[in-house]
């Protein structure tokens, strides 16, 4: 058996993963420099109002310790932070957090991680978000289940995504999707594999339902998801049940 093999055989991770991994790094190394200024283009700025729908639904407090999962240049962290409490994006693209950083938001802490193995002791964390991420990460069951260990018993977990839009506008985002977004990630991001890719991975992911159903398998409670702009994209919510015997 070659060292290729045995890997995919028995390796924690399949030859499989550890690629697509690679690559989703390479994608976001690649675009870091212009990835808000395409997120503006390409979703014609809604992604603000969704970030601040996140944001007004996670309902950060003070005192609250919140870990922005995927957190990239830190948009969502920047508007949940401030002086009274600790806001922390955690993200493996150091070139995505170094565009955050240069910006300068205030109040925020940067940490590299992936969302399968968040640097944080058990049970350390009121609220875990993450926006337009999970669809990056290789393992999501992992993900869920890595988000659950941080959480405090009560603790709550929000996620924003592109999801599957109602059938009426399927056929106009469709479109929108499969001619226009590679063309832009080409003129603007000079990247048309990078914004080909955001695309597929989307009508890869999970339908609301089968997403709803993946949270609650990894042990979170009270899940229920919420529609934006037709289903375009959905903010799910889990609770960490109360009773939960921390994870190791
Ligand atoms: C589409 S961007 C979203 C950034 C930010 N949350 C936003 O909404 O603007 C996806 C982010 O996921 C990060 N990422 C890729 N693989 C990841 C993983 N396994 N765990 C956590 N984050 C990951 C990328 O580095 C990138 O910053």
């Amino acid at each position: 058996m070659t060292m290729t093999e045995l890997s995919r055989t028995f390796g924690k991770h399949s030859v499989d993963e550890q690629e697509r991994e690679q690559r989703i790094r390479r994608v976001f190394e690649a675009v870091a420099a212009r990835y808000d200024l395409m997120n503006n283009l390409m979703s014609m700025g809604i992604h603000r109002l969704w970030k601040r729908t996140l944001v007004r639904m996670a309902a950060p407090a003070p005192g609250q310790c919140i870990v922005d999962l995927a957190g990239g240049t830190g948009d969502v962290a920047a508007l949940m932070a401030a002086p009274d409490r600790q806001v922390t994006v955690c993200d493996p693209s150091l070139a995505m957090m170094d565009v955050g950083r240069a910006r300068g938001h205030g109040h925020v802490s940067w940490l590299e991680g992936t969302a399968e193995r968040i640097p944080l002791r058990s049970a350390s964390v009121d609220t875990v978000t993450i926006a337009f991420g999970i669809r990056n990460v290789t393992r999501v069951e992992d993900a869920l289940v890595e988000a659950l260990r941080v959480l405090k018993p009560g603790g709550r977990f929000l996620c924003l995504e592109f999801s599957t839009p109602h059938a009426l506008v399927r056929p106009f985002y469709n479109l929108f999707s499969f001619a226009v977004i590679p063309r832009l990630g080409a003129w603007i991001a000079r990247s048309p594999e990078a914004y080909t890719y955001l695309v597929e991975s989307i009508r890869r992911f999970p339908d609301q339902r089968a997403f709803t159903a993946l949270i609650e398998q990894a042990g979170f409670t009270d899940v229920r998801y919420r529609n934006l702009s037709f289903g375009i994209a959905a903010i799910h919510t889990g609770t960490r049940p109360a009773t939960a015997a921390p994870a190791a």
